[in-house]
């Protein structure tokens, strides 16, 4: 499939519904996630990979792209100690849902999302075939980052604009 089509960006905003305007989601942009990507490039990315997988999928891709969104909006510098009690990978799953349901009201199936998207690293299990897909975008995403395959796509200017 082709990663970036007009009609799909209209469609994945839609889904979104102003949530990217959002200060809090903002405020991701200035908080480094990967090397050379930052939270809020990270979480866009992740969003329009699950909303596109689930389109095709058949799933409900609303939930993915708002799940994926904000399954990282932990909002403090993965490296700060001070900020969160224990190891980042158990404790951000739990910062971003407590953030997100300050921002927006989520679904059963929205808070699953963001909070089990670390499986197996962590130990909430997606529970729905929408969380598996954001998991899994989760990781190509991560993947793409680390080895650079971001850069080259030029995603930045698409995504994060
Ligand atoms: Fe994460
Ligand atoms: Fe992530």
């Amino acid at each position: 499939m082709r990663l970036i089509s007009f009609s799909d960006w209209n469609a994945f905003l839609t889904c979104l519904d102003g949530l990217l305007d959002e200060p809090q989601v903002q405020i991701m942009r200035s908080l480094p996630h990967h090397p050379g990507v930052n939270c809020y490039e990270h979480s866009v990315f992740v969003a329009y990979v699950a909303f596109r997988l689930a389109r095709r999928w058949n799933l409900d891709y609303r939930s993915c792209a708002r799940g994926g969104l904000l399954h990282d909006l932990y909002l403090y510098r993965w490296n700060d100690q001070s900020a969160h009690p224990g190891l980042q990978c158990f404790d951000h799953p739990e910062f971003a849902l407590r953030n997100a349901s300050e921002l927006t009201d989520l679904s059963k199936l929205e808070r699953n999302i963001i909070l089990a998207h670390m499986w197996p690293l962590a130990l909430h299990l997606p529970r729905s075939r929408e969380a598996w897909t954001v998991s899994l975008a989760d990781k190509l995403c991560a993947t793409a980052e680390v080895m650079g395959v971001w850069k080259r796509l030029k995603m930045r200017a698409v995504l994060a604009a």
